[in-house]
């Protein structure tokens, strides 16, 4: 699988910062804090705080900034994903190789660890010490994320997906249900991390979008793939759980290699929409070239 430069460093990064905010919590309830914990910390790859790192680097923004960005992306991220596991939504058992958070304590501890974990989102963003030139832009980061993780964003899309579920839907309201409840998130952890450069033009600002509107949508494109090519113990979640569950999937629509084809079309716009950039975009080709290779 295509390598991801500094992935360690930057996962032990994030993690660190998320220890350390979790420490500062005081504990009101020790069973909800440990179910916190445990989705948030336990395993996951880290993508879209290494993507805000990533770009954050190629566009020259301070890294103390980028960790309340990736450290919000990730608490929101999370907190789907407790969601997304219950009973009421995808029903699965396996999570990040553990059992899922309504498996290890109990559905309405995971529903209130979910809850948790996107407020610790928006208290990340409101207390973190900014460098003077991103202060001012403290509220558009809220709002970039209000939008991407709301009804205008995941929430909506995960609707959706319920929504598609047992029924057939077209390409074109497959690719927006997508983009919301996957792509919405990797899109805010490109453009918050510009958020926090001082050298983005609007010109930037566009081509950066296309880029991660492109790869976002790629993401879940290859989420779907590797639910049917991958297995349990690659994914550290159930394998085959979309087709048992009757999903609106891009293979579903299109066939495995169909799909695989989309990923590969995304992927060459996506390096496309980078041509434009002033700036040294190596490492976002390569997170590109990663999300359409990986495996799990
Ligand atoms: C899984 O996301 C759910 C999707 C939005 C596709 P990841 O594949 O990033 O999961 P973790 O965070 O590494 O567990
Ligand atoms: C989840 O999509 C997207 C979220 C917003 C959590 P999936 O339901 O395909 O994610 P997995 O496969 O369970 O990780
Ligand atoms: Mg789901
Ligand atoms: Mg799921
Ligand atoms: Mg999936």
């Amino acid at each position: 699988m295509a390598e991801l430069k500094n992935l360690d460093t930057f996962q032990r990064r994030i993690n660190d910062f998320l220890t350390a905010k979790l420490n500062t919590l005081s504990v009101n309830d020790e069973k909800l804090l440990e179910a916190m914990r445990y989705g948030l910390l336990i395993g996951g790859k880290r993508m879209r705080p290494y993507l805000a790192y990533i770009t954050g680097e190629a566009l020259g923004a301070d890294i103390n900034d980028i960790d309340a960005i990736a450290g919000a992306l990730e608490c929101i991220h999370a907190y789907s994903l407790l969601h997304d596991d219950l009973p009421a939504m995808d029903d699965d058992d396996l999570r990040r190789g553990q059992p899922t958070c309504h498996k290890a304590f109990d559905e309405a501890t995971a529903i209130l660890a979910g809850d948790s974990l996107q407020t610790l989102a928006f208290d990340i963003l409101a207390n973190h010490k900014f460098s003077e030139t991103v202060l001012p832009r403290q509220i558009t980061l809220f709002k970039q994320l209000v939008s991407a993780s709301g009804y205008q964003g995941m929430c909506g899309g995960q609707a959706l997906d319920l929504a598609a579920t047992n029924h057939q839907i077209s390409l074109v309201q497959l690719e927006h249900l997508h983009s919301l409840k996957t792509g919405a998130l990797l899109e805010a952890s490109v453009l918050m991390a510009a958020q926090c450069s001082s050298h983005v033009t609007e010109a930037d600002n566009i081509a950066l979008k296309e880029f991660a509107q492109l790869i976002g949508l790629a993401y879940q494109v290859q989420d779907d793939i590797i639910d049917i090519t991958s297995s349990e113990e690659e994914l550290g979640k159930p394998a085959g759980s979309d087709l048992a569950a009757n999903k609106s999937t891009y293979p579903a629509l299109l066939g495995l290699q169909g799909a695989q084809e989309k990923a590969q079309q995304l992927y060459q716009q996506a390096l496309q929409a980078l041509h434009t950039l002033p700036y040294n975009s190596e490492s976002l080709v390569e997170f590109a070239t990663f999300i359409i290779k990986r495996s799990h």
